[in-house]
């Protein structure tokens, strides 16, 4: 009796939560005026995440085939830049490759100049300590990253500073990584957040909070990230790790998606997935890695040294989860004011 009562119960939430994205979606679709961050309502963003969850990512999947059939692709003159010069078939090769695997590490590298210039960027540049797991709620002061008094495990530059910087704007506007991402994505992309961050050996923890054990993200129907490596990567100072294949619709084991969006120990990992299949990227500075986070992934915590990571995310849609406050960012570079306003399909998120 009680298991049928459960199922019941399992069936109404369903119903309720389709119900609850499709109003998400209408009022996202019709409060096009509205400030970005109120155009989700909350309830229907957490709909999606458990439908997610219960269909084994099938509902994600069905609404990103619809967003696909209406917002069609931009022209873009060519696909040259960061990530190399590619070819309209190299690109869809690259595309089936993440779709394959999850991820697609790329053969060019950050030029050494490049690296320079952002690495000198965040050791300048005021940033946040990100709260440890046992002070989640603490609010961070600002501070420049100083590596022989550390505060935390990870510090956030903040995306408004990220967003005004000639060089960070370059690679957001870049024709190769909006290639590979519009391709992907099957529909013109949304330049969504920029995050970078120092990653330290502060605690012997891994940190929940600073995504140190494993999770699948989850704040759109569909995305793809870059990850541009700005330090040497070893075994030492906090690999990223992917769990190839987990991207794919119905790789995320049931016992692991009924517990909802949370962050799973590592042997219940290891428990599902051949160790083949467990990445750890240990790579050189300048690296650029694309990864569907769709799948299981985690930074390793550090034993020693430092990372540097930059990070954009280009999506689908930007219904879902609150982004980080751009409002106030103080972008001069003109290049890159006409790209955002000739190119306002990609650029939803930034108000100027
Ligand atoms: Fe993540």
């Amino acid at each position: 009796m009680s298991m049928i009562k459960a199922k019941l119960k399992k069936s109404i939430r369903i119903v309720l939560d389709i119900f609850l994205l499709i109003y998400g979606m209408i009022y996202y679709y019709f409060n096009q005026n509205k400030p970005i961050n109120e155009r989700t309502p909350p309830k229907s963003y957490l709909s999606m995440i458990r439908l997610f969850c219960v269909t084994s990512g099938r509902s994600n999947d069905f609404i990103s085939k619809c967003i696909s059939l209406i917002d069609k692709p931009v022209t873009l003159p060519n696909a040259n830049g960061i990530l190399g010069n590619f070819q309209r078939n190299e690109i869809k090769e690259i595309a089936n490759i993440i779709e394959r695997d999850g991820f697609y590490i790329f053969e060019q590298k950050l030029p050494n100049e490049l690296i320079q210039k952002l690495y000198h960027f965040a050791s300048h540049q005021k940033c946040y300590p990100r709260p440890l797991d046992e002070n989640v709620n603490k609010q961070p002061q600002p501070t420049i990253y100083d590596r022989n008094n550390l505060l935390s495990s990870v510090y956030d530059i903040p995306m408004e500073a990220c967003i005004a910087n000639t060089d960070i704007s370059s690679l957001i506007k870049d024709h190769s990584i909006l290639a590979v991402s519009q391709e992907y994505l099957k529909t013109s992309p949304k330049a969504d957040v920029v995050a970078f961050w120092w990653s330290t050996p502060f605690s012997n923890k891994p940190q929940v909070n600073s995504a140190q054990l494993f999770h699948f993200d989850m704040d759109r129907f569909k995305w793809l990230k870059f990850f541009i490596f700005l330090t040497d990567v070893t075994l030492e100072n906090g690999p990223h790790v992917f769990i190839k294949h987990s991207h794919q619709t119905g790789k995320i084991p049931k016992q692991i998606l009924k517990e909802g969006y949370s962050r799973i120990p590592d042997e219940e990992v290891f428990k599902h997935y051949p160790m083949e299949d467990v990445l750890t990227f240990t790579i050189p500075a300048g690296t650029i890695v694309a990864e569907d986070t769709r799948g299981l992934h985690k930074g390793t915590n550090l034993l020693k040294g430092e990372r540097l990571v930059l990070e954009l995310q280009m999506s689908n849609s930007l219904f879902g989860a609150c982004s980080p406050s751009i409002e106030n960012a103080k972008i001069q570079d003109e290049d890159f004011l006409s790209f955002i306003k000739t190119n306002k399909k990609i650029f939803k998120l930034y108000p100027m």
